[in-house]
């Protein structure tokens, strides 16, 4: 969702539902009562990152902060949201304005395709995901969409469906390059488990995460839409035919394994090489901490975050010095682990730390940065949530 001026968030300790939030703003909008919505959550991405467009596995899991939507049937289409408190009038097969409305017109126009949308609406979307954030609040507002927009139409799609109409609105319309996890999770995330997604054939497994974890707002945000991420993607692109050469068949980045990177480092111009090391050893990394979390191993887990946080600012060279700063922090101050999450170039660090001791650990970071960049960063907590649904109505 591209970002723009926010009004203040509810209270990170104690967020107000999303839902309640889009109920209000329906009623002071439209002044009548919406009869459908639905709300689905922003993710943190444990590890495996940028692994997803090249056929890797990611460890994503869904966070309590959610985006609501809530609908009623209209002749046209009206939006409104917390975001930015417009109201926009849109047409949906007119150019796209490169605003948030261009998220829920792409929603609109893939759930076409499955006459799974009415033919206008009234929409308002309220959020407790920061935008902006690296915590995928665009696939929570596309996801939430699909669902209470099909369900306006009387249709109950899959959660696969879900996802599908989701991923195809930001990476057809919108255009951004993303590959499919953060639809996925937000359409299956379920409390108290993170999710092994094997990107090549979509295996889905579910690997309990019964604690809690801290988010570390670097303060710094990035946009998709264009930028650093279709860039490094089409590298790997580019690195992919070439390695097509000596490997006839490959069909993923990620189907190379670690005894291949002296090879590939020789044949790859040099500066491919290290965007495939990232990928390659992040593949590796990605199932290692699956199973480190499968086996209730919060060390090793953590040190596959570090490394991970490592590969991505020495070979992806996706951080920034506030995330590296956060990272490097934690781990001097017990937390098991860190590391950038998502796309990168700005948005948030997740930190595994000790039940027993996190908020200290975690105030130490905030300490620290704000030592260095004369701020002090937005950190909260969040446990494994349920992925897509539809609320019922407050009354
Ligand atoms: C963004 C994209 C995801 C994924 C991550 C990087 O969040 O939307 O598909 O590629 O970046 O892991």
């Amino acid at each position: 969702m591209p970002q723009s001026p926010s009004r203040e968030k509810p209270s990170t300790a104690n967020p107000v539902s999303s839902a309640r939030l889009a109920n209000s703003l329906f009623a002071a909008s439209f002044a009548t009562r919406p009869s459908v919505i639905a709300s689905a959550p922003g993710r943190v991405n444990l590890i495996g990152e940028h692994t997803d467009y090249n056929g890797g596995p990611v460890l994503p899991l869904a966070i309590e902060r959610r985006t609501a939507v809530a609908a009623q049937l209209a002749d046209r289409w009206t939006l409104i949201s917390d975001t930015d408190d417009s109201i926009h009038h849109v047409q949906i097969d007119e150019p796209l304005r490169h605003q948030w409305t261009d998220y829920v017109v792409g929603v609109v126009r893939e759930l076409r395709g499955l006459r799974a949308v009415p033919a206008g609406g009234h929409i308002a979307v309220a959020t407790t995901v920061p935008i902006g954030a690296g915590l995928s609040s665009s696939a929570a507002l596309t996801v939430a969409t699909a669902k209470a927009l099909s369900l306006l139409a009387g249709k109950r799609l899959s959660a696969a469906a879900l996802a599908d109409v989701a991923f195809r609105a930001e990476y057809h319309q919108v255009g951004v390059r993303c590959g499919r996890m953060d639809q996925t999770i937000a359409a299956h995330g379920e409390r108290g488990s993170a999710l092994l997604f094997e990107t090549a054939d979509g295996t889905l497994q579910r690997v309990p995460f019964p604690g809690r974890l801290w988010v570390v707002e670097t303060g710094l945000s990035h946009r998709l839409t264009g930028g650093s991420l279709n860039q490094r993607r089409r590298e790997c692109e580019e690195a992919l035919a070439f390695c097509r050469d000596w490997r006839p068949g490959l069909r993923h980045l990620a189907q190379l394994s670690p005894d291949d990177l002296p090879e590939m480092a020789r044949r790859l111009p040099p500066p491919l090489v290290p965007p495939v090391r990232h990928l390659v050893t992040e593949t590796a990394r990605t199932r290692a901490a699956a199973a480190a979390l499968a086996a209730g191993d919060l060390v090793r887990l953590g040190l596959l975050l570090v490394e991970g946080h490592a590969s991505l600012r020495d070979n992806y060279e996706s951080t920034i010095p506030e995330a590296d700063l956060i990272v490097e922090s934690a781990v001097r101050h017990g937390a098991y682990g860190a590391r950038l999450t998502g796309a990168g170039w700005g948005g948030a660090v997740v930190v595994l730390a000790p039940a027993s001791h996190d908020r200290r650990i975690v105030a130490e970071i905030a300490g620290d940065f704000q030592a260095r960049f004369g701020r002090i960063p937005d950190t909260w907590s969040t446990r494994a949530a349920p992925g897509v649904r539809r609320e019922t109505i407050p009354a």
